[in-house]
């Protein structure tokens, strides 16, 4: 299916119908997500794959969203709390390995990195972290829809909850966003035949000339 036709397909669905996509459509997913480009490369953000029910009912129960549970998987973006010079560092030890580099030929990349990303509040990191997180989410959703697999992406839970749930405050993260992955119920789901609300693209985009 040609791009445009495949994103008027997309749409978030709202009721799955208990169908689980298949280990290798998952895993096409996954790796179309890793590919997401991210600001200077860093990728400050981690996945977890929650195949856990126990975990899905709980954050479940706080949630209008009854995809956390219904979907056939639920993937969680979570961006780190604040970045350090390790995280700098390892990353730049990471890119000389691939590159075949030797480290010190990424010494002013990495004095420009720590200039910039230390300087700036744990906090501003945190916001940039998470935006780096969303460019991956509108990746996953995308590469779903390529696979003909439905999604629902979703920031309606307790983030705090989740970050209780999968501890991931000591591994420096915080969650930010939820993704399911099924297949749509088109009967049950009010959304599946509604036409798709989008502003004209006259209206969007102003040609500067
Ligand atoms: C960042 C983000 C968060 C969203 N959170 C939820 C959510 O918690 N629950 C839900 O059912 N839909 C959620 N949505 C889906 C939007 O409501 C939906 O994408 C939007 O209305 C456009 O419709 P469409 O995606 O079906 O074309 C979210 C979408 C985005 C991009």
């Amino acid at each position: 299916m040609d791009l445009i036709n495949t994103l008027n397909w997309r749409y978030a669905v709202k009721k799955y119908d208990g169908q689980k996509v298949p280990q290798e459509k998952l895993e096409r997913i996954l790796e179309a997500i890793g590919l997401t480009a991210t600001s200077a490369g860093i990728q400050p953000y981690r996945l977890f794959v929650i195949n856990n029910d126990q975990v899905r009912q709980q954050l479940a129960r706080d949630s209008f969203n009854t995809q956390i549970t219904e979907a056939s998987h639920l993937i969680a973006f979570t961006a780190f709390e604040t970045i350090t010079k390790e995280h700098i560092s390892d990353f730049i030890t990471f890119m000389a390995k691939e590159r075949e580099l030797p480290e010190t030929a990424l010494d002013s990349y990495k004095n420009s990195l720590e200039q910039h990303i230390l300087a700036r509040t744990d906090h501003e990191n945190f916001i940039w972290s998470s935006q780096q997180a969303y460019i991956a989410l509108g990746t996953g959703m995308i590469a779903a829809a390529d696979a003909k697999v439905d999604a629902t992406p979703m920031e309606g839970f307790d983030s705090e909850k989740l970050d209780t749930l999968l501890n991931l405050r000591e591994k420096g993260l915080k969650s930010v966003l939820l993704l399911a992955l099924g297949y749509r119920d088109a009967e049950k789901d009010f959304l599946a035949h509604q036409k798709k609300v989008r502003l004209p693209l006259n209206e969007l985009v102003t040609q500067i000339d």
